[in-house]
Parts: structure tokens; sequence; C-alpha cells
């Protein structure tokens, strides 16, 4: 079983979408945050505020090495920038979940922890320049993707099922 990949924006429900999938599936849960936290012994937000975001992207870079030649049989959540490593299509087959940036920002804020899962997210406390790079990004995404979600106005529950039945019509 090869392993699958899911990008997209901060906030756009990959994590959530794993934990469902992997109820229905022989896939193991791996999210790349929380390697590098378990790595690190602190939290994104303190690697962030201590070292600074050129030394996550580093730390990010390891952990793609190591996926691509460690991990199989997994679904695998990333943080919204790990698509920058050099190596993602080696790691996986790659599913972008994809939702406008203001449905995403909606989305975040009406949840009942909205104000921690903005607070844990240091690329999320100015809006405007989220934005910007949310805009930078999404083509990027889409040049990557074997196969695109769209999430917008869907359950968890729905996004998990599209998941399965495309991942099965691609494998
Ligand atoms: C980031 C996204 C975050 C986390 C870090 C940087 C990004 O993960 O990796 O704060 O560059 O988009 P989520 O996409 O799970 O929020």
């Amino acid at each position: 079983m090869k392993n699958i990949v899911l990008i997209g924006f901060m906030g756009v429900g990959k994590g959530s979408i794993v934990r469902e999938v992997v109820k229905h599936s022989k896939y193991i849960a791996v999210d790349t945050d929380d390697l590098i936290e378990s790595m690190q012994n602190r939290k994104i937000k303190s690697i962030f505020e201590e070292d600074g975001e050129a030394y996550f992207r580093k730390i990010e870079k390891k952990i793609s090495k190591w996926l691509q030649k460690s991990v199989t049989n997994s679904l695998i959540s990333t943080g919204g920038g790990f698509y920058k490593v050099k190596n993602l299509k080696k790691i996986g087959i790659i599913v972008l979940l994809d939702s406008p940036f203001d449905e995403i920002i909606k989305s975040i804020k009406s949840h009942s922890n909205a104000v921690n899962k903005l607070k844990k997210r240091p690329l999320l406390s100015d809006l405007q320049k989220a934005k910007e790079l949310y805009d930078l990004r999404r083509p990027e995404y889409l040049a990557l993707a074997d196969i695109v979600i769209n999430v917008t106005n869907k359950s968890i529950s729905q996004c998990s099922e599209e998941l399965i039945k495309k991942v099965k019509k691609d494998a």
C-alpha cells in the first residue's frame, strides 16, 4: 500500500480527515507537525518564536527524507508549507484538500476552540499576509496534486468517503 500524503492550506482539515479515514481503512495516521513537535519536545509556535521559520523548514526536510525511506502504508497529514520539500512526490500519492481562503477562515472561526486553532499557527496571526501566502501557494498545491478534493461545505465524513473512493481509482 502506497502512502497517501495530504497537502493543503492551514486549517483546511487535513488532520481531522486523516483521523476519520484511518477509522475505515488499514492506513496508519502520521502527522508531520506532530513528528516535529515530538522530535523537538516543544510546540510549533515555540519553534517559530525561538528559532524562526527557516529552522522549522529544515526539520520538515529531515522528516521528508525519513518518510520517503522508512514509512509505508500510511496516511500522512502535512503542515501547510510541507509541500515545498523536494521529494514530496516520492513519499506517496498526493491529495490536495482545497477550499477558498475565506471559507477556510470561516470554518476555523466557527470551531469551539477557534482561538487555539488560530493561536497555534504563527502564519495565521496576520490574515492579510495569510491571504497573500494562500494566493501564492494555491497554484503550487494544484500543480503537485494527483487528486483534488474540494472540502467546502462538506462534512469530515463526506470528505473522508470521497478521499477513499478517489484513491481507490487512482491506485
Ligand atoms: C504551516 C502550517 C502549520 C504548521 C506551521 C507552518 C504553514 O500546519 O506546519 O505552523 O507554513 O502553512 P497546519 O497546516 O496543520 O496548520
